[in-house]
């Protein structure tokens, strides 16, 4: 089959349980035009230049002809993943003198008891059950209390961003059934809700700070400040981009860790290894397989390929974290792997933004379910996988236990 059918096959449903060998026929070349208009790339070091090209825009504005269901993430405002620079630096240089830089303490590290008792309650549920399903049961829960513990949300209203959470979840799947226009009116309320909801917690926050993080945003006036709008499009952003990835990361994690259980076994011997696992669970099974968002601003040249101005460039993440030329034995789970510089969380001005909380995330939870679910089993493989080719991971992951 042509090369110009990639894209299609790699977001084809068939093929979400094992697209690996779809990415290996795309290395064989540079870029591969797709019959969309779109450039597909998956080579390591083409689409870690292409992150760090500054040529290479991120805002839809600057694209010429759009691909279906890729744009479906974008919910227009200026969240500073969909802004270029200047502005996307001056809102995420903002969010993260609240949030603490990348590998420096600070408040995710501060969360590391609050993280534990989670992770621990949601464990608890688990116990006498001998079947229960991972994504509904523990990991679907988990990153929505978190983003809401982060941002202050008050406990009680918690219950409501889990219902919110859902619906954002929903509209961000490309599927083409006949209730997604419904899935998307109902993420819209969501979205309207959430916001209206932000909005008059931001303003609560400004009369009556606290110790958060929402509250530490509202107050800092560095750079011109956020205004309101700017912080309920970028607290909600954080819903977006920190959820379904998290729960991918853990499910992905334990359906890899199910499958080889003599690295299984190890690990729960020595949880000390769990943070190197989790970069190699990051490489290997990335819950972010494709960055569908970008565009050049200038005609581009990807290894003597040129790509005109305009035309969506999409990145398969996946694909160059398997690339032979930059990993050894790239098919293969080495947990204590040296040397592993994925592109599971991005790279360049874009790269994430949560990315020690989503590490400390997955380390704790993947540490917590080994040590205690007795002997578990996967009850089918491969799982039934959710329709998204972007943010890939399980539906269910039906586990026995005891
Ligand atoms: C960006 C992966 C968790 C917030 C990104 C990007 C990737 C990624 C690949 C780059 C997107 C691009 O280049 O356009 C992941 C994975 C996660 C995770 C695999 C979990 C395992 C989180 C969490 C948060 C978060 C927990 C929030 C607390 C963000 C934000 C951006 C981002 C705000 C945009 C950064 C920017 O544009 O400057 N993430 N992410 N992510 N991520 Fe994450």
């Amino acid at each position: 089959m042509s090369r110009a059918q990639l894209l299609e096959r790699i977001t084809d449903q068939s093929n979400r349980a094992n697209p690996y060998p779809l990415y290996e026929e795309l290395r064989e070349t540079p870029a591969a035009l797709q019959d969309n208009g779109s450039y597909l790339v998956g080579r390591y070091y083409d689409v870690a230049a292409l992150l760090h090209d500054p040529r290479i825009s991120s805002d839809l504005h600057n694209r010429r002809a759009g691909m279906p269901g890729a744009d479906r993430a974008d919910n227009g405002g200026p969240a500073f993943i969909r802004l270029d620079p200047p502005e996307h630096d001056r809102l995420r240089r903002l969010t993260t003198r609240q949030f603490g830089p990348p590998h420096m303490p600070g408040r995710v590290d501060s969360m590391r008891g609050e993280l534990a008792d989670l992770v621990s309650t949601l464990v608890d549920n688990l116990e006498g059950k001998d079947r229960i399903d991972l994504v509904d049961d523990f990991a679907y829960p988990f990153p929505v209390s978190v983003i809401c513990r982060l941002l202050g949300v008050p406990r009680e209203e918690e219950p409501r961003f889990h219902v919110w959470a859902d619906a954002l979840v929903a509209s961000i799947e490309p599927t083409r059934d006949s209730d997604s226009d419904a899935k998307m009116k109902a993420a819209q309320q969501a979205q309207m809700e959430m916001g209206m909801f932000m909005a008059g917690l931001i303003e609560e926050r400004r009369k009556n700070p606290g110790d958060d993080m929402l509250s530490g945003l509202a107050a800092d006036h560095h750079d011109g400040g956020l205004d309101t709008l700017e912080l309920v499009t970028n607290s909600i952003m954080l819903f977006i981009a920190g959820h379904e990835t998290t729960v991918n990361l853990i499910t992905n994690g334990m359906l890899t860790l199910l499958r080889n259980p003599d690295e299984l076994d190890r690990l729960k011997r020595h949880p000390e290894l769990m943070p190197l696992a989790v970069e190699e669970l990051l490489r290997f099974e990335p819950p972010v397989h494709l960055v569908p968002q970008r565009t050049p601003i200038v005609d581009v040249e990807v290894g003597g390929v040129t790509v005109p101005k305009g035309s969506p460039i999409v990145l398969a993440l996946a694909s160059a974290n398997r690339d032979p030329e930059r990993f050894t034995a790239p098919d293969r789970f080495v947990p204590d792997r040296a040397d592993n510089q994925h592109l599971g969380l991005g790279s360049g001005i874009h790269s994430c933004f949560g990315a020690p909380l989503a590490r400390l995330e997955g380390q704790m939870a993947l540490n917590e379910l080994i040590r205690r679910l007795p002997n578990p089993r996967l009850v089918e493989d491969p799982p039934p996988y959710r329709p998204n080719p972007v943010l890939r991971g399980p539906r269910h992951l039906m586990v026995d236990c005891g």
